[in-house]
């Protein structure tokens, strides 16, 4: 059975606009203009048990949308949710035992509580059996290095110290299913690293299904052989992270100069690849296809431009991606 099979999932929402100014606010009174807005239009995926799927998309695309759709907050306005076997929204109460959520924008503890006094209300909350809760306590204290964290009040830590308690809450009931929505926002690269090294032991030890939204590719490369790509509340690509490097093959030569270049002079060696100025002439980015002869036109290119110095670049995933995002898909 997969941990998640959705099947041509729709959000709409309606919201009314406000008319600008005191004479809009009074016409407001008497009818307001409203607008739809098609946050997630149709999408269809299934995630087996045990796979770490990245969930990304530009902005607005519609993912924090769906992760609700699958945590059971939002109702869809159609299609199908199954996670573990379950329809999230119908079933709440039994459903979020066996889930664990992240939101990077939001705290799940309390503000004023300290953090292990927050971990035993979730104890509480979930119905953990006490001794159960004591030992996943001591594991995940260990794991996310949380020990001088436990009695400090939540709003007094920092963001990186926070987020390594928000993981601890969310798999306090062991859940097997894992939902994050931006669980490295704003964090610096060592906490980045920690948490990809605890979600990926998380994974292999326990079998953890994770569905993770996140706008560092980094995390994607790091810890998700999948990924769903979001375009405008569609999906745009589904498959393997190296597959979609490898339908994407190329370099970038890149130059920098001693002397400004203009067009004309380079319009005549590189004919065939497309190429950027920049920097006012001094830097000069060309796409090379992955086969292309790159040292024969390197010394074409010394004949028309004054080179200091070049780098070759294999094409990036956050090249893909931007390719991929300004292209769309989604009509
Ligand atoms: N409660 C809501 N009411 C009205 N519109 C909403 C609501 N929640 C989301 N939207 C709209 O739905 C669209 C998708 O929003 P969503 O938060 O799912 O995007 P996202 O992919 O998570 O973006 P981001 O990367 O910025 O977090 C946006 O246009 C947003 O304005
Ligand atoms: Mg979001």
């Amino acid at each position: 059975m997969d941990a998640i099979r959705v099947s041509d999932l729709r959000k709409t929402f309606v919201v009314h606009e406000s008319r600008p100014g005191f004479r809009g606010a009074i016409r407001d009174l008497w009818s307001r203009k409203r607008k739809t807005i098609e946050a997630v239009r149709g999408v269809s995926f299934a995630i087996p048990k045990g796979e770490i799927c990245g969930y990304i998309g530009e902005n607005g695309a519609g993912k924090s949308t769906t992760i609700k759709m699958l945590c059971g907050i939002m109702v869809p306005t159609s299609g199908t949710v199954l996670v573990d076997g379950v329809v999230p929204y119908v079933q709440r109460e039994s459903f979020v035992r066996r889930i664990g959520c992240v939101f990077g924008q939001r705290s799940q503890l309390w503000w004023d509580l300290g953090v292990v006094e927050s971990f035993s209300l979730l104890q509480k909350v979930y119905r953990v059996p006490l001794e159960d809760y004591r030992a996943r306590l001591d594991e995940l204290t260990e794991r996310l290095v949380l020990q001088s964290l436990l009695h400090l009040p939540v709003r007094k830590l920092s963001l990186g110290q926070r987020m390594r308690c928000e993981l601890a809450a969310a798999m306090l009931h062991n859940p097997s299913l894992l939902f994050l929505d931006e669980p490295t926002i704003g964090l610096d690269v060592l906490v980045k690293g920690e948490i990809r090294a605890f979600l990926k032991s998380l994974n292999a030890r326990y079998g953890t299904t994770i569905l993770l939204t996140t706008h560092d590719l980094q995390d994607i490369e790091a810890l998700c052989s999948r990924v769903l790509m979001l375009d405008a509340g569609k999906v745009l690509y589904d498959g393997a992270l190296e597959a979609l490097k490898a339908a994407h093959p190329g370099k970038e030569l890149r130059l920098r100069l001693s002397t400004p270049c203009t067009r004309d002079a380079l319009d005549a060696v590189l004919e065939h690849q497309p190429y950027t100025i920049e920097d006012g002439g001094m830097t000069v980015r060309i796409r090379m296809a992955s086969g292309a002869h790159t040292a024969a036109v390197i010394a074409q290119l010394s004949g028309v431009v004054d080179m200091r110095d070049m780098q070759l670049i294999e094409t990036s995933t956050e090249d893909i991606v931007r390719t991929m995002y300004t292209g769309g898909a989604a009509q």
